[in-house]
């Protein structure tokens, strides 16, 4: 099944790839979504961002990062003078799990085609993983967030930037550790230098 759909979504558009998620029931998560969260910001941006996948807000409005962890988020990039208008910022899994739980291997296996064909379309210079899960996924590795954050890594099935960083529900939680999150973007824009 994933073979098939990588090869049929490799020919697919903005819009049709748009759609496809949207009609998805490849996983049991469409069961149990209001709507699928695909993504939003610049098609040409140079940054994506990739969180964990959509919360309670999320699954409501049909947005990214639009509860109290993105409102961080948007400030932090406001204050990096990278409007939200800016970046592209999109999900490792479009569907909410319930309760937020941690998403399931058989989930990713079915989600990932999707983020992959986001980042042909875009072909970002960077990605920014926010948060462990989202930094485990795409570096293919248990490591700790600790470990991985601050550093260049790269996207193996790319090759483009990535760079970690702590997810913008866990500074709710610890707003100390904003000063890392801001040093860990001031790496990511050396890119650029
Ligand atoms: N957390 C995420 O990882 N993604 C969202 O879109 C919202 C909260």
């Amino acid at each position: 099944f994933i073979d098939r759909e990588v090869q049929v979504l490799a020919n697919l558009d903005w819009i049709a790839l748009e759609h496809r998620v949207t009609a998805c029931t490849a996983c049991r998560l469409h069961q149990s979504r209001t709507q699928t969260v695909f993504g939003a910001g610049n098609q040409q941006a140079d940054w994506l961002l990739i969180g964990e996948a959509p919360g309670a807000d999320e699954d409501l409005q049909g947005e990214p990062f639009v509860g109290k962890a993105g409102q961080l988020l948007t400030q932090i990039l406001t204050a990096l003078q990278l409007p939200r208008t800016q970046v592209y910022i999109a999900n490792v899994l479009k569907c909410r799990p319930p309760d937020n739980r941690n998403p399931a291997p058989d989930e990713l296996a079915c989600c990932t085609p999707f983020l992959d064909r986001q980042i042909a379309l875009i072909q970002p210079k960077i990605i920014i993983a926010l948060g462990a899960f989202a930094a485990q996924h795409l570096l293919n590795t248990n490591k700790p967030i600790g470990e991985l954050r601050g550093k260049q890594h790269s996207y193996a099935k790319t090759g483009i930037p990535l760079i970690a960083t702590y997810h913008p529900a866990y500074l709710l939680r610890s707003p100390s550790q904003k000063t890392k999150v801001w040093n860990d973007f001031q790496v990511a824009c050396q890119i650029f230098a």
